[in-house]
């Protein structure tokens, strides 16, 4: 726990009322607002979150004027180059990197756990199949609260622990599920001699009709895809999965409400968006037009993939997905894509624009992963269920940190109410 030497003063009405400030183990200070409404009777104003911490946390640290990812102390950009998905999902799970006997336990519990109950196919048979796989994976995610009651019961550590195995093990089979069934082909069922990323891309794109051999080059970059994208702080799905788990209510539920938030083109419906409008601008010559219309504040629209809330430097994975997206393009032979020429030169342009510039609008992790989706063969619609099967280990790990905490309470916000005060009703006919 933080600990709590200092102290602010906030004055009102001429009246003192003494705070305390929490110090943590890295970024700013932390003034301790929750005795104020029974103190002062006032209530704080932060729409959005700009400037208040929802809880504390050890998991993931961002430093965003330094432009620093940790996850449990280790930089993003160390995990993606030494590490692999699951030994990163273990560590957002358990806080401590696995030792190998730690690890092929844990990879052999997921894989265990990555079959759906097959009664589970007829979710998928109810949509219609131009559905987007987005809705399908809110359905479908939601609706394992319907058939796995054994690990629903959060009071129960050993149940909760069998439902984060489940939603990480099962998630790459919905979300490849969803992909098949929109495009018409035959599910394909999960295999345990394949790894993570291996397994995901054969439910993706094997057929009956021939056999599938997994490129190394793809599943390695599919994996590098899942751990960029495993946890980040206690942004809009995460705040969102951990407000929905305050009621008690049951992790699928909740997990589903995370995907839901996550589907936003301003949160992880952005790298759709993003390969949508690098594919309008289309060539380089027409970036300076959208240069405009993104400074324009008359128009509505932005340069997609770039901005962040917290990060005021570089995104530190859009930096590791810049280089993945030169690598497996030129791996895969993918000689001048056209929409990557385009991608580099917007962003090469923008960091030397002046709006951009004071704004401390750079690339983030959405900018160049559609990129390396596209070159792998996916289709825009399934960008954001890949950033929600690979996100689930963090909303995981943010839930089961909340749930055991002590401190922990339903969330409930207060408002600053700006409408009528009390009236009598008036009846219709003196209207
Ligand atoms: C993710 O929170 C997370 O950690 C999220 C995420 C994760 O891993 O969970 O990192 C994943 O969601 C990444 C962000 C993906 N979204 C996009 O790429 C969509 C485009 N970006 C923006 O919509 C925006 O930058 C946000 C939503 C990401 C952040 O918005 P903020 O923090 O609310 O900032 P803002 O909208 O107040 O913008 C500040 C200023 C504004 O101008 P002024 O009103 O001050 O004049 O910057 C401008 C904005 O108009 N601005 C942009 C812009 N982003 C912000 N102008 C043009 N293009 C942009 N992309």
């Amino acid at each position: 726990m933080a600990d709590t030497k200092k102290s602010a003063t906030l004055t009102i009405d001429g009246k003192n009322y003494e705070l305390p400030v929490l110090s943590p183990t890295a970024g700013p200070d932390v003034i301790d607002i929750r005795k104020l409404y029974a103190q002062a009777d006032v209530f704080t104003y932060d729409p959005g979150f700009t400037s208040t911490a929802s809880c504390d946390s050890t998991i993931t640290f961002i430093d965003g004027d330094k432009g620093e990812l940790l996850h449990r102390g280790y930089p993003i950009d160390q995990l993606a180059e030494k590490s692999h998905f699951l030994e990163v999902a273990y560590l957002l799970l358990y806080g401590e990197l696995p030792s190998a006997d730690q690890l092929e336990d844990f990879e052999s519990r997921v894989t265990m756990h990555t079959m759906l109950h097959e009664q589970m196919v007829n979710f998928f048979r109810g949509f219609r199949r131009d559905a987007h796989p987005m809705a399908v994976m809110v359905g479908v995610v939601g609706a394992m609260s319907a058939f796995y009651h054994d690990s629903t019961d959060i009071s129960d550590p050993w149940q909760r622990e069998v439902a984060s195995i489940r939603l990480i093990a099962k998630m790459p089979t919905i979300a490849a599920w969803a992909y098949k069934y929109h495009i018409g082909q035959p599910f394909v069922y999960p295999k345990n001699d394949l790894d993570y990323a291996s397994n995901f891309l054969r439910m993706c794109f094997s057929v009956p009709a021939e056999e599938y051999v997994v490129n190394p080059i793809l599943s390695r970059a599919m994996d590098r895809i899942f751990t960029l994208h495993a946890d980040h702080e206690q942004n809009a799905s995460t705040s969102t999965v951990r407000l929905a788990s305050s009621s008690g209510a049951n992790p699928f539920a909740c997990i589903a409400a995370g995907v839901a938030c996550l589907w936003g083109p301003a949160h992880g419906g952005a790298n759709q968006a993003c390969l949508e409008m690098l594919r309008e601008i289309g060539s380089v010559d027409r970036i300076p037009e959208f240069i405009e219309r993104a400074k324009d504040k008359n128009d509505p629209f932005r340069l997609m993939g770039f901005g962040h809330r917290v990060y005021k430097n570089f995104d530190p994975r859009a930096k590791v997905m810049k280089q993945s997206a030169d690598e497996v393009l030129d791996l895969l032979g993918v000689e001048n894509n056209p929409t990557l020429q385009v991608a580099k030169e917007l962003e090469r342009i923008a960091l030397e624009d002046p709006y951009f510039k004071e704004k401390k609008l750079y690339p983030n992790v959405d900018f160049y992963s559609g990129i390396i989706l596209d070159a792998m063969g996916f289709p825009t619609s399934m960008f954001t269920p890949i950033f929600a099967l690979a996100r689930t280990v963090g909303w995981i790990s943010q839930w089961k940190e909340m749930i055991a905490d002590p401190q922990m309470k339903i969330g409930r916000p207060r408002q600053l109410y700006v409408g009528e005060t009390a009236r009598d009703y008036v009846d219709v006919e003196d209207r």
